[in-house]
């Protein structure tokens, strides 16, 4: 363990705080875990012990292992007492609502009880971490640790410095979760990070597809699949997510980047929300996962489906290439969040220089020059590097 003795406090016993609170635990950490509702903190540790249960029938670790991991999660009840109980942690990671208001009255609290070195993570996906930090009287000690659902299992950490971050803390919690056994990517400030700016297209162009009446979801989905090897495809992956949770990001990500219609949300995404369908945990979203609902079949067409595969492609690939142009990351650190973050089969760059930088512009071209539309334009990068025979990694 990179620090022996550090004890850490997750606020927000959700979905995502208590696995960071089992992940923080698991790397030898006392943690103490606390919630706005009373009752959460119980419901995560037996959800908690659950999990662990399961590794130990998987004999991933032993009972005795369990049982000491579980017992360095201490429940420090509701967060209406104040925040006193956390003047002991040196980090302090947040995963509350999803709200700006939400998390600076949060950290702004915090900071005056925490000790001078201790840091603030948050855990946001999709707010500005300077936004949060710039509340704060100590922004220096506010970073972005963005984890990926469910912490225990997904091998990704972003980790966000902001524009105000001391660059002797994002180099210390760096390595702290590297020592978690996590592989970390340290991306820029901006929306979405690295994995939730260039997924973008992987549900836009699948809806807009979808939308111009070119495929159903069932074979698009399978043209990803099957054809593209992706694990889920793009409408099963968002009635997985929730569509009211996949719609928020994208207007998220669409607003903050100043209505560039590269990201502009589906109206029929839109709809579904505004019904309910909003997808697995509702019973229905682009599928009915009602009791003996019909089963929607793809006509496996391999010319349409290398169609639509090829043109989700070329616009995930743009993205990453625009994304290395605007120095949200590395190549090396945008392929490995795409990979390890989402389960990619491969990463974007990568992909990139199999097919043919040039086969991905030419595609871009032909799209933008059929549309007329802006959300096609080629990335400069891409076409620099065409126009000088470069390749990534080269
Ligand atoms: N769910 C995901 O896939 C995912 C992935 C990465 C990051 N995130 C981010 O993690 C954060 C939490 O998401 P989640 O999915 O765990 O949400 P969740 O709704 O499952 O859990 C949030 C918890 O925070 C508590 N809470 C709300 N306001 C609070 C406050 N002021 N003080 C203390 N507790 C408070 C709620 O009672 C709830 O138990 C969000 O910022 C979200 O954007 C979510």
């Amino acid at each position: 363990m990179a620090e022996r003795g550090l004890q850490v406090g997750v606020i927000g016993a959700g979905a995502m705080g208590r696995g960071i609170a089992q992940v923080a635990a698991s790397a030898g950490h006392s943690v103490l875990l606390a919630d706005a509702t009373a009752g959460v903190v119980t419901q995560a540790r037996a959800s908690i012990e659950k999990t662990l249960s399961r590794n130990v029938e998987k004999q991933r670790r032993t009972q005795a292992e369990a049982d000491e991991v579980l017992a360095r999660i201490v429940d420090a009840g509701d967060v209406s007492r104040g925040y006193d109980v956390f003047r002991s942690c040196g980090l302090v990671i947040e995963a509350v609502v999803e709200r700006l208001d939400a998390k600076q009255a949060l950290f702004t609290a915090l900071e005056k009880v925490i000790a001078p070195d201790a840091v603030l993570g948050t855990n946001t996906s999709s707010l500005s971490v300077a936004a949060i930090a710039g509340t704060c009287a100590n922004p220096e000690r506010v970073i972005g640790i963005h984890f990926f659902n469910p912490a225990p299992v997904m091998p990704l950490v972003e980790i966000i410095p902001a524009i105000t971050t001391d660059r002797g803390v994002s180099e210390r919690i760096t390595s702290l979760v590297a020592s978690w056994g996590k592989t970390t990517v340290v991306a820029t400030d901006t929306p979405g990070f690295i994995v939730n700016r260039v997924a973008r297209p992987f549900y836009g162009e699948s809806l807009r597809q979808l939308e111009e009446g070119i495929a159903d979801v069932a074979t698009i989905d399978w043209a990803m699949r099957e054809l593209g090897g992706f694990r889920m495809g793009p409408f099963e992956l968002m009635d997985f997510i929730g569509n009211d949770v996949n719609y928020a990001v994208t207007r998220s990500v669409f607003e903050a980047f100043f209505y560039d219609p590269r990201y502009k949300p589906s109206l029929t995404q839109r709809r579904l929300v505004e019904s309910g369908f909003l997808g697995k945990k509702a019973g229905r979203g682009y599928y009915d996962y009602r009791e003996g609902a019909p089963v929607r079949e793809a006509k496996q067409d391999a010319a349409i489906g290398q169609a639509i595969f090829d043109r989700i492609l070329a616009m995930l690939i743009n993205e990453a290439v625009d994304a290395v142009l605007m120095g949200v990351a590395s190549p090396g650190d945008i392929d490995l969040a795409m990979t390890k973050g989402v389960n990619y089969p491969k990463g974007l760059l990568a992909w990139a220089n199999e097919i043919g930088l040039s086969t991905v512009l030419a595609r871009l071209e032909a799209l933008q020059a059929e549309y007329g539309e802006d959300r096609y334009r080629p990335s400069p990068l891409l076409r620099r590097m065409v126009r000088d025979g470069r390749q990534f990694f080269a």
